[in-house]
Parts: structure tokens; C-alpha cells; sequence
């Protein structure tokens, strides 16, 4: 069965420097990773600069494109080891089939992760939270971003915004998406992603986020953090 994302356009699994899958997308010439190491940018991004910068407890994730998956497992084996309740909700607009996820080496990059986690956050239902172990539920959305509304009780004390680039998909990188996002996040929440673009880091500080930019992972300058002024 084709997924909905083949059905617009072909993705293709490539190998990236440090050995770990990423996909190429010929329609887009873009792919979903960084070309130099898949795993080591997500470690380095979002893990490192994103997940280890939070305390709250429990921490409510939001991701915006799960794509692979790899944050989401990342993420849940770090939080399972550290023992931290972590709820994360994410969203994608063209999930991939099981054909494609189930080819992506990460576990086999990782022998020290659990890779029954990355079967369960994949074959997790959509639209429901899940529980994956004692420390980790996953909501995944199936969902256009571009026109996707919040519930209003739900917030979020850590973002990892992973859209393909702006020069790709520009209607990911506006106003009136980061508006939204930043009304759920909790005072001192951290938003971070791999773009390093000044447009992106001034429209963030505009909408209430003192903005950073940090060391990159190798291929990559500088990536963007920030955290929602506590008032
Ligand atoms: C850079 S890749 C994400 C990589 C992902 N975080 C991972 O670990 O594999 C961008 C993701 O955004 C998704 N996407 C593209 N347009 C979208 C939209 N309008 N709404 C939600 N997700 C979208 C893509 O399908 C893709 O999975």
C-alpha cells in the first residue's frame, strides 16, 4: 500500500556519513536529515540541545514532523533512562508505511536503545495517546500543520521544530504557525531547531522567545534555541 506522501512524491532511503538511514526526497531535493550524519544531528539538536536543557517533570514534548520517528525514539529511550515522565504529541502530514520505517537502521546504530520502543512508537495508532513504556506516551497527529488548531488546555515545555527547510516549504516557517505554538508553550518552555536563519530566529523573539544561537552538529554551523520569557 502507498503512503500518502508517495503518492505526491517518491522517497528514497540513502545512507548519510555516520552510517544511519535518512530519506531523500527527489520531488523536493531535500532530504530529512542532515547528509552528514542522521542520528548525530538528531542527538546533537534535540537531544543534547533540547531534551537534556529541560527540568520540568512530567515534560510535554511537541514535535512538529515526525517523519522517521528518530526524535521520538531518541527521545524515549533518554527518557527512559534518566527516568523522567515525558508525554511528547507530534505532528505529520504524510506518514510513512511500515515498508519504509521498518528499512531505517537506527536500532541497529544504537545497540544500546531498546528497539521494541521503535516498533511500538511506529505501530502506535494515530490521533490517541499511547502509552510506550512506565516513562513515555506518544499522540501522534495525522494533520496538516499549516491549517492545524490546538486544543487549548494542551501546552508544552519543549518544541522541536523539524519541518523541512524554509527554502522548501516556506508556508512551515511563518508567523502565524510559530504564533501558535508559542501561545502553548509554558512560561520558560525551550523551542529548538537545526534552522539557524535570522528572519526565523527575529520573527521567534518578535512573538516572545529570547533566542540563542548555538553550536552546530558537524555540516552545520549554528542551530537556534530559545526559551518563552517567564513573565
Ligand atoms: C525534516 S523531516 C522530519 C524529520 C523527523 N523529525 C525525523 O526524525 O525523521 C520534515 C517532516 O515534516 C513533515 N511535513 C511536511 N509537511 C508537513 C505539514 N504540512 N504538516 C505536518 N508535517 C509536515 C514531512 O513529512 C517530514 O516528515
Amino acid at each position: 500500500m502507498q503512503d500518502q506522501f508517495s503518492k505526491i512524491m517518491k522517497v528514497t532511503l540513502t545512507e548519510t556519513e555516520d552510517g544511519s538511514h535518512t530519506l531523500y526526497v527527489p520531488e523536493m531535493d531535500e532530504h530529512y536529515h542532515s547528509t552528514h550524519g542522521a542520528i548525530q544531528e538528531s542527538e546533537h539538536i534535540f537531544i543534547q540541545n533540547g531534551f537534556l536543557t529541560t527540568t520540568a517533570q512530567p515534560l510535554q514534548i511537541l514535535e512538529v514532523g515526525f517523519g522517521t520517528g528518530l526524535n521520538a525514539w531518541l527521545t524515549c529511550n533518554e527518557a527512559t533512562k534518566a527516568q523522567r515522565a515525558v508525554s511528547y504529541f507530534t505532528t505529520e502530514f504524510y506518514p510513512l508505511s511500515p515498508d519504509t520505517w521498518e528499512k531505517l537502521n537506527y536500532c541497529n546504530m544504537h545497540p544500546d536503545y531498546d528497539p521494541s520502543l521503535f516498533h511500538a512508537i511506529h505501530k502506535a495508532s494515530w490521533e490517541e495517546k499511547v502509552g510506550i513504556n512506565n516513562f513515555f506516551s506518544i499522540e501522534k497527529h495525522k494533520t496538516d500543520m499549516t491549517s492545524f488548531r490546538f486544543e487549548k488546555e494542551i501546552t508544552f515545555d519543549l518544541v522541536y521544530y523539524d519541518a523541512f527547510a524554509p527554502g522548501k516549504q516556506p508556508e512551515m516557517w511563518n508567523r502565524s504557525i510559530f504564533e501558535q505554538i508559542v501561545n502553548q508553550m509554558n512560561p520558560g518552555a525551550i523551542f529548538v531547531t537545526y534552522c539557524a536563519k535570522g528572519s526565523i530566529r527575529r520573527l521567534l523573539t518578535e512573538l516572545g522567545l529570547k533566542m540563542e544561537r548555538r553550536p552546530g552538529p558537524p555540516g552545520k554551523k549554528e542551530i537556534l534555541w530559545g526559551q518563552k520569557i517567564i513573565k
